[in-house]
Formats: C-alpha cells, sequence, structure tokens
C-alpha cells in the first residue's frame, strides 16, 4: 500500500506570536490570558458567521479589528495549514512543478489577514527553485489586507525571496484587481473566500467566473479553492468539478482522481471533504478552553484545477481517495474510497495477522488520503478487502 503521506508545514511559532502581541497592543491588555478571553465572544461571533449565521453581507466582519484579531488567532492558523494540503498534493502526488527558471507568480484572492498567501509563500520558500516569489493579495476589506501587510512587513526575514503586492478589489470583477492581467499567474488560491463572495448566487454564475479566472493562469499553472466542510460550500464545489468534468477543460487535479460524475453528488447523502489531524498552537488551545470548538482535527473541501492535463493514473479501485474515516470496527477495519475509476468503492482490511505497526499506520491514515493499493480483493459488490500484506 503506497500513502506517500506528505508533511504540511507547522504553524509557524512566530506566527502565533505576531497575532499574540497584536492582539495585547490593540486590547490594551499586556495580560495575555486576559487578552484571549476578551476575544472568546469574537471567535465565537465568527464561528457562527461561517456556519450557521451565513447570510449576505456576513463577510463584513473582515471591516472589524477585533474581528479579525479573533479570526487571526482562532482561524488564522487552521486556514494556513489547510491550503498546503491540495498544493502538497498537487506536488507529491501529481508531480506540479512551479517554473525555476522565472520568478513564481501567485494571485491570492480574497487574501484576508494573510493566511493562505502566507503559508504558500512559506511552502514555496521551501519546496520551488524558482529564483523568487511574486504574491498579490487581492481583498475588498482594507482592514484584513492592513494586518497582511503589517505581518509582511514586521517579518520580512522569513520570506527573503518572495516579493509582495496588496490590492484592494473585488474578486468577482477582474477589472478591479488593479494588476496586469496579460502576465500570467502559475498559482490563483481562493481560499475559504469562494462562498463568501458569491452568497446567493446561481452556480452558472461562480462557473463563468471560474473560467474567466482560469484565463489568467500559465499553462501549467494551478487554481486552487479551498471551501469549508459544510454540505453548502461542498456541494457547491461538486457541482462546479461536474460542469468542468462535463466541458472537459480544464483538467482536474484534485480531490478526484478521474473526470468522471462525482459519486457523492449523484448518491446525494455525503459530501466529499477532508479530515486531517494537526497540532493545535497553544494560545488557539487557551483561546478555546471555554469554546468547546472541536479543534484537534481540520475539515474543509477543496478543488484544484490546471489547463494542463494531470499524470495519468490506470483506471479501476486500486488508486483512491478515502471520502470516509478509517473506521475500526469488529475484527477489521474499513473505509469508503472515490477510485480512478469514478466509483465508490468500499475497502476492508482484516484485523487478524495485523501487527502492532500494521495496526497504527492504518491509526494514521485519514480522510483525504491518497492510497494505492496492489492485488485487492473482491468481496462482494464495491467492496475490495486490502491484503494484509500491503499493510506491512
Ligand atoms: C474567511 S476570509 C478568508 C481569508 C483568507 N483567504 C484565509 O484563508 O484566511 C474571506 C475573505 O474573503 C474576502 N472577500 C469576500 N468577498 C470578497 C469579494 N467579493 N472580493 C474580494 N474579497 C472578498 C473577505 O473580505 C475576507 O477577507
Amino acid at each position: 500500500m503506497t500513502t506517500r503521506p506528505f508533511e504540511v508545514l507547522p504553524y509557524p511559532p512566530w506566527l502565533e506570536h505576531w497575532w499574540v502581541k497584536a492582539a495585547a497592543r490593540q486590547l490594551g491588555r499586556p495580560d495575555i490570558a486576559a487578552c484571549l478571553r476578551e476575544l472568546e465572544r469574537e471567535v465565537q461571533r465568527l464561528s457562527d458567521l461561517f456556519t450557521v449565521e451565513r447570510s449576505p453581507g456576513f463577510s463584513d466582519y473582515a471591516q472589524d479589528e477585533r474581528l479579525l484579531l479573533a479570526y487571526g488567532l482562532f482561524f488564522f492558523p487552521q486556514t494556513f495549514i489547510r491550503i498546503q494540503f491540495p498544493l502538497i498534493e498537487a506536488v507529491a502526488w501529481r508531480g506540479w512543478a512551479p517554473p525555476s527558471d522565472r520568478p513564481m507568480r501567485v494571485l491570492d484572492l480574497g487574501a484576508g489577514p494573510g493566511a493562505a498567501g502566507l503559508a504558500v509563500a512559506t511552502l514555496l520558500e521551501k519546496v520551488t527553485e524558482s529564483s523568487a516569489i511574486e504574491v498579490t493579495a487581492l481583498d475588498r476589506a482594507p482592514t484584513a489586507l492592513g494586518f497582511f501587510q503589517a505581518i509582511v512587513g514586521d517579518l520580512s526575514a522569513y520570506w527573503p525571496r518572495t516579493r509582495w503586492t496588496f490590492r484592494v478589489g473585488d474578486l468577482r470583477d477582474p477589472p478591479t484587481w488593479g494588476v496586469p492581467l496579460d502576465t500570467p499567474w502559475d498559482l490563483i488560491v481562493v481560499s475559504f473566500a469562494l462562498g463568501e463572495a458569491f452568497y446567493g448566487q446561481t452556480d452558472t454564475r461562480v462557473y463563468a467566473w471560474l473560467r474567466h479566472v482560469l484565463r489568467y493562469l500559465s499553462p501549467q499553472g494551478l487554481l486552487v479553492i479551498t471551501e469549508p466542510a459544510l454540505r453548502e460550500t461542498s456541494e457547491r464545489l461538486e457541482r462546479l468539478r461536474d460542469a468542468v468534468a462535463r466541458a472537459g477543460w480544464p483538467f482536474i487535479w484534485g480531490p478526484c482522481l478521474h473526470h468522471r460524475p462525482c459519486p457523492l453528488l449523484a448518491e446525494g447523502c455525503f459530501w466529499c471533504h477532508e479530515v486531517r489531524r494537526w497540532t493545535v498552537p497553544p494560545s488557539l488551545a487557551d483561546l478555546n478552553r471555554r469554546l468547546y470548538r472541536m479543534i484537534q482535527v481540520l475539515k474543509f473541501s477543496f478543488l484544484t484545477l490546471s489547463p494542463q492535463v494531470p499524470p495519468a493514473l490506470p483506471a479501476g479501485p486500486m488508486w483512491f481517495r478515502l471520502i470516509a474515516p478509517m473506521a475500526e470496527m469488529k475484527g477489521k477495519f474499513q473505509t469508503v474510497g472515490c477510485a480512478s475509476d469514478g466509483q465508490k468503492y468500499t475497502y476492508e482490511i482484516l484485523r487478524r495477522h495485523l501487527d502492532a505497526d500494521g495496526i497504527a499506520r492504518l491509526r494514521r491514515i485519514e480522510r483525504g488520503h491518497i492510497l494505492c493499493v496492489q492485488d485487492l480483493q473482491p468481496v462482494r459488490a464495491s467492496t475490495w478487502r486490502i491484503p494484509n500484506k500491503a499493510v506491512s
């Protein structure tokens, strides 16, 4: 069984300290614990806005300094980690290579205070050979962008090869971006901003925008969209990917390993999303002490598209992405995968004969991992057994 576990970069303590210090300064409270307690209500408010209270104009929080401080301490670290998964997957599993002979151009749409743009720059500084990285961050909220700019100003030494440009504009409307549109971008990220920008608008409108934005990518470029793992936002991404698959252009690099209709959307019971463990920064854990949010795992859905055809995978049950947890049941482990032939299959592994290492390895597998398993044995319709030797 090939799992190719790729390591995301942990949330840097220097970014955490920056936000803690910013909160202490702006609230005028040097006592960090008191500071975090004072922002509990704002975190609660944002949490509700991002889930149960989504309504037109709900993104106005990005103009409010206190809400942005709460965002920076609570949501920013989570977004910083989440955006890395689809990007590392494109590099590690699909062989995506950023240009090495010229500066790499990145556009962060709906950048807010910068979690995604900063994560991308931190990662690219580490994994690419590009001589320079040029990040353009766009948001309609100057206050949110102001935080992004302040971070980059204070901590510029952490991104020695990155140049930053900030623009206030409407991500839905490229002429407002205030940047030349004739030099293509190598990477466009839209991190937790699509659903906000297009709240209440039709899929047709979002799809038209998507196809328009894809024109600004270089031939090898990537567009990565991440969204909350809510049913509403995840199914919108599934409908967009189905429309893309039907049109035959651009190409889907993730989460699907195929261009067939999404089997989850066709069934209408569950929706495709990732659930990933991470190391929670101490200030976030403190802030959560009385909020009881589930912070040990990060949930999100995503869509990665490119004008470039992804490397072909053999179609069949052998290659699949986990679209359910690896569940421990009586006598076996069991999960569900979306395979490279566009089918949804159940996969099981008998527990007997598994040694402690094998069990530990299975317990590390998460919803969203891609697996490649040789010698699958048919059990019944749409169910495959993973041979124990594949785990050892
Ligand atoms: C949840 S925040 C995400 C910020 C950042 N991308 C991240 O991942 O942390 C959503 C951002 O999208 C911005 N936004 C919403 N609608 C927008 C629009 N039409 N044009 C530009 N930015 C928009 C908001 O101002 C906000 O900063």
